[in-house]
């Protein structure tokens, strides 16, 4: 049984594996780069973002030496920026202690930052073929499956990652673990999975017992908060202010109007002149609202406010900001910003003559 699992899926894979860019090659870098950017984001959302990446960036001594801001502009809208910082820092790392080459090593690679075990695995078995099973939410919804664990999934990753290190081919690890992915991707999908073509049902219980809506079993899902923010567009003489989140945190290192979230009972362009002043040491005047942008990311939504606002006093400096910038609004799409931001851009610089 165990062995026709694993023949049946490689079978399947090979008639109807999807052509992905980083499926067409074996360099190790675009192998590293495509499961940074896989995680968390869609493979067709990925496609052009790795295109454009490979171009702008051909190895990874040219991604060590970049800028930070050319790292982020490169990666803006993908989302979940710490994953570029954090790959910014491994090429770092890998130029200064392995040559300027992936390390063919478990322990090395696990040791980058941002590299948990899925990808650790991913890498490994995909540019090195070691027979290290790849374990993210749709392998556990598959496994789940095939074997009706009925444990919550997010305490299944160590069960499922030891049953799969008992089937995994050890000459084709790489398109098993590619082959479980697409499988979870078109076949063995949440809702409506399409049991009667799966090449695995027959190894399947849940199949078996027509109970595959049933697993794999939930967690409890935390409720998303919502954040008020407001921020302000400050004008001094044609020019924009404009200030740079802190490397660590939420997107950390992208740029922003600056701002920040209410306080109980505050008004938006109160919030606005006490988060300026407190974030840059500036003293500003709210003179006109311009939009309210909502937003929702992964973890939090927020609702935010955007007035224009007049300069008053004060040199700016990096209090609760990494670094502040006065900007023509025409070079505004040079730097990264978050996605709220962007809402924001064509409303903000239509009424630039009012101000
Ligand atoms: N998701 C994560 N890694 C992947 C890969 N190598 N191919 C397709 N989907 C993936």
């Amino acid at each position: 049984m165990k062995r026709q699992l694993s023949s049946n899926l490689l079978k399947w894979y090979d008639s109807e594996k999807i052509s992905l860019p980083w499926r067409n090659s074996a360099n190790a870098y675009h192998i590293f780069l495509s499961e940074v950017m896989l995680q968390q984001t869609q493979v067709n959302t990925v496609i052009p973002y790795f295109q454009r990446w490979i171009q702008a960036f051909p190895t990874i001594k040219d991604v060590a030496q970049a800028p930070l801001d050319h790292i982020l502009k490169q990666w803006e809208g993908l989302g979940y920026y710490s994953r570029a910082r954090n790959f910014h820092k491994s090429c770092q790392i890998i130029c200064e202690k392995f040559s300027g080459e992936i390390p063919n090593n478990i322990e090395a690679i696990s040791s980058l930052p941002g590299i948990g075990p899925y990808s650790a695995a991913a890498v490994m078995s995909i540019a090195f073929h070691h027979p290290l099973p790849a374990v993210d939410a749709n392998v556990l919804r598959i496994v789940s499956r095939l074997h009706l664990l009925s444990a919550p999934v997010s305490t299944l990753t160590g069960k499922v990652a030891s049953l799969l290190s008992e089937i995994i081919p050890k000459n084709r690890a790489g398109d098993f673990n590619q082959a479980m992915m697409d499988l979870g991707r078109v076949i063995c999908t949440n809702r409506n999975p399409k049991c009667d073509i799966c090449p695995l049902n027959i190894c399947c219980k849940a199949y078996a017992k027509n109970l595959t809506h049933a697993f794999p079993k939930k967690n409890a899902k935390p409720l998303k908060p919502v954040y008020k923010i407001a921020v302000g567009v400050i004008w001094r003489d044609g020019d924009i202010l404009i200030s740079r989140r802190k490397e660590e945190g939420l997107l950390g290192g992208l740029w922003e109007f600056p701002g920040g979230k209410l306080l109980p009972g505050e008004t938006a362009e109160n919030c606005i002149v006490r988060e300026v002043q407190e974030e840059l040491g500036v003293v500003v005047q709210t003179t006109e609202f311009i939009k309210q942008i909502k937003h929702s990311y992964t973890h939090f939504s927020i609702i935010m406010d955007a007035y224009h606002c007049k300069y008053i006093s004060g040199e700016p400096r990096c209090y609760q900001c990494s670094d502040w910038r006065w900007i023509e609004p025409e070079d505004i799409s040079m730097l990264p910003f978050p996605k709220a931001n962007h809402k924001l851009f064509q409303h903000a610089f239509a009424k630039e003559e009012l101000c």
